[in-house]
């Protein structure tokens, strides 16, 4: 029987990926600016049958103990130099046929009514193809400063505002205007019946909102919920909220008690829709397996200490350069991104110079397989075995589409002769069907459909 996973790419409209690649041959700093340079990636993976294209995001970057932006963060480009990627969700949609689009918007400064109206549009022009990864937002402490805030919410408080905020916009979404709302009777003179739509009343801890929403009903409503973030109280709010789960597996058993929990916490929140989990995966491959090998090594080479320790400070606000490198991590304590420092303190009781290291060899990535085509093959097969995970995200390597139209060439077919994936495979419809829902809307047991005006 064929699994059918669900495939999609990873990617960001900043100079380097997660890794300061950018002075290499085929980096994509000189472009990434450039549409046509996105507009060849989502052809590519349209044309393959992909069903998604995933961007990451944040208005955040890395400080120094005084808050200003790191000297190496901008020398780097490291998480620096963003473009916001909602602006060309439209432009890559009307150039191909069925690919979704995954933005990813943050809860934290963001406004409720604001974001809704964004995506609502987004997703009338996409006709339904477009997805949201709900994050409360990387590096919130540079945000904060830039936003003007006086005083940055804590961890717990960011988790609770993105439910309000997620809350709000459910109910503009999905409840504020009828099924019916929208009548278009020109011989009546009835364009919508005001009967029909309702206003939005939320006084909340964090967030209020009250006044009815702008938009029209759009084909899938709320957009396809995507989440990152595996802190406790991270995963908690995914089993509430997503549809689809992104984690960066670093080990296959890590990432299988990831997902085991995480299909416990959704049924615990009444989730009987199934929660899809995609993993992150870094994929290096050549029929030559020793060549692969040599590129691997040559992409590690490219992520240097004060790059590492550069990045882990914008995720996590430990300076990692400024400790003691003898000190276990475990002394360590966040109110920013716990994700990269709980996934060292789970496990063992490494040191401050080892998580250096480890983080340096493997960064913000997900698995890192490598190989020819038939080992690629074997190892995602038995991640999928070993983890239960309902597709992947494939990562760019050195930045420009090179990893892409290999993972296309060399991997698809290989996940196709494993029952991994139906060959040719190209669904059609919204985001939503096309990652396995059943309609185009949010299934009954999903929290937002209790905000539906009755049938
Ligand atoms: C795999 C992964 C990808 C993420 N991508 C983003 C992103 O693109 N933008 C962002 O602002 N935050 C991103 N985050 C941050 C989280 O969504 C979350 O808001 C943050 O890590 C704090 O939650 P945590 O303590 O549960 O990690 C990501 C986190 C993980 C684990």
């Amino acid at each position: 029987m064929t699994r059918d996973l669900v495939l999609g790419v990873f990617e960001m409209l900043y100079p380097n990926n997660a890794h300061p690649t950018w002075r290499h041959p085929h980096a994509r700093a000189d472009r990434y600016t450039d549409l046509d340079h996105w507009l060849g990636l989502a052809t590519l993976l349209d044309d393959a049958g992909l069903e998604f294209l995933f961007f990451a995001d944040s208005y955040g970057y890395a400080t120094d103990g005084a808050g200003d932006l790191l000297d190496v963060g901008a020398r780097h480009g490291v998480q620096f130099g963003q473009l916001d990627p909602m602006m060309i969700v439209t432009a890559l949609t009307a150039a191909t046929r069925d690919l979704g689009i995954v933005v990813t918007s943050q809860t934290t400064v963001e406004a409720p009514y604001a974001s809704a109206r964004r995506f609502a549009t987004l997703d009338h022009l996409t006709r339904g193809r477009i997805g949201w990864n709900m994050v409360t937002g990387a590096s919130p402490n540079s945000i904060a400063r830039t936003f003007g805030q006086q005083v940055l919410p804590d961890h717990a408080a960011r988790y609770d505002i993105a439910d309000e905020f997620a809350d709000i916009c459910y109910q503009l979404w999905e409840g504020s205007w009828a099924d019916d709302a929208l009548r278009g009777d020109v011989a009546g003179d009835v364009w919508a019946d005001p009967a029909r739509i309702r206003p939005v009343d939320h006084r909340g801890e964090h967030r209020t909102s009250t006044g009815v929403f702008g938009v029209p009903p759009s084909p899938q409503r709320t957009p396809t919920l995507f989440q990152a973030g595996t802190s406790a109280r991270g995963r908690d709010f995914a089993a509430l909220h997503a549809e689809v789960v992104f984690l960066q597996g670093t080990s296959t058993a890590s990432c299988a008690e990831h997902v085991a929990d995480l299909r416990r916490r959704a049924e615990g929140h009444g989730r009987t829709d199934g929660l899809r989990v995609v993993t992150g995966v870094s994929v290096v491959v050549d029929p030559d397996a020793g060549r692969a090998a040599d590129l691997r090594a040559e992409l590690d080479a490219q992520f240097r200490p004060e790059d590492a320790a550069a990045l882990y400070l914008a995720n996590t606000g430990i300076d990692l350069l400024a400790l003691d490198p003898d000190l276990p991590i475990s002394t360590q304590s966040t109110e920013q991104g716990r994700t990269a420092l709980e996934r060292f303190t789970a496990t063992g009781e490494p040191t401050v110079a080892e998580v250096l290291e480890k983080f340096r060899a493997h960064g913000l990535r997900g698995f890192q397989v490598t190989g020819d085509p038939a080992s690629v093959g074997d190892q995602l097969a038995e991640i999928v075995a070993a983890t239960d995970v309902d597709g992947f995200m494939f990562e760019p390597t050195f930045g420009d589409h090179g990893a892409f139209v290999d993972v296309v060439e060399h991997v698809l077919p290989e996940l196709e002769r494993r029952g991994l994936r139906t060959p040719g495979r190209r669904t059609t419809g919204t985001l939503r069907e096309r990652m396995g829902g059943t309609g185009p809307r949010l299934p009954a047991s999903h929290p937002a459909a209790a905000h539906r005006w009755p049938a």
